[in-house]
């Protein structure tokens, strides 16, 4: 959406700076003005020709069958030069709009949904039951991992503002080392980074590697219908090293 109207607005400008310069190189247009008084950077030829109808026709109104009118048409046809470059300006124009337009959609937030908005991920208690039989849930739009938080095993309440009445943790899946997608380990239990190697539990707290601090995470809610929303316009800082409120040990073999 944003893209188009990028092109849009770039095709507006590339037609103004058309009219800009052929209304400028053509005082005919402008009624009272002065050849002598034409931009600078038009084609000399086409100044010459119209200094000289102007000076062939101005005094006869209405004497259109004499030469210096002929030659003031004649002058309003822009030249090849002049047609050159206004093409090379729009041309340039077009460029910088829509490389502008693509910055712009690409930095937008999209408050319509998708990534950076608040996320519809589906019915809470089918995605809590889909954990427990085959692990965490992956979620694309939001980036996130959906995990089950369960309140008696986070003692200090570390955890406990992120998920609201739920009991859905997301994490954010984007490692904090480098910014590598890490994937689930199956056989340890963990997530695991193979750019470098870095290692969270299951709720992505920091269990070795070079990786800062544990996984960062989202917000979540239950709606009254039961929906699992997670909130990815704020970004949640993980854990520091050293936090440990699972408790959980490697469950197998590593991935790396
Ligand atoms: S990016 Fe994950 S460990 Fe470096």
């Amino acid at each position: 959406m944003l893209i188009a109207l990028a092109v849009v607005t770039a095709l507006a400008l590339l037609a103004g700076v058309a009219f800009w310069w052929i209304r400028r190189c053509n005082p005919a247009v402008v009624p009272g003005s002065p050849a002598s008084r034409m931009a600078p950077g038009c084609d000399m030829g086409q100044q010459l020709l119209m200094a000289s109808g102007e000076a062939g026709g101005g005094g006869s109104a209405g004497g259109g069958g004499s030469p210096g009118v002929a030659k003031k048409r004649q002058a309003k046809a822009p030249s090849r030069r002049s047609f050159l470059r206004t093409s090379m300006a729009g041309g340039f124009l077009l460029t910088i709009g829509g490389f502008g337009g693509a910055t712009l959609a690409y930095l937008w937030p999209d408050l319509r949904g998708g990534f950076g908005a608040e996320i519809e991920a589906g019915d809470h208690d089918s995605l809590l039951e889909e954990i427990r039989n085959s692990g965490p849930v992956q979620i694309n739009e939001a980036r996130a991992y959906l995990v089950e938080y369960n309140a008696d095993e986070d003692g200090a309440d570390q955890y406990a503002d992120l998920v609201g009445s739920g009991q859905i943790m997301a994490l954010f899946w984007t490692c904090v080392h480098l910014g590598c997608k890490v994937p689930w380990c199956e056989s340890s239990q963990w997530f695991e980074c193979a750019c470098h190697g870095s290692q969270y539990n299951r709720w992505g707290e920091y269990k070795g590697g070079p990786a800062p601090r544990g996984l960062d995470r989202f917000n979540t809610t239950v709606t009254d219908n039961g929906a699992l929303m997670v909130d990815t316009s704020q970004v949640v800082t993980g854990p520091p090293r050293g936090s440990n409120q699972l408790g959980q040990a490697r469950q197998g073999p590593s991935c790396l």
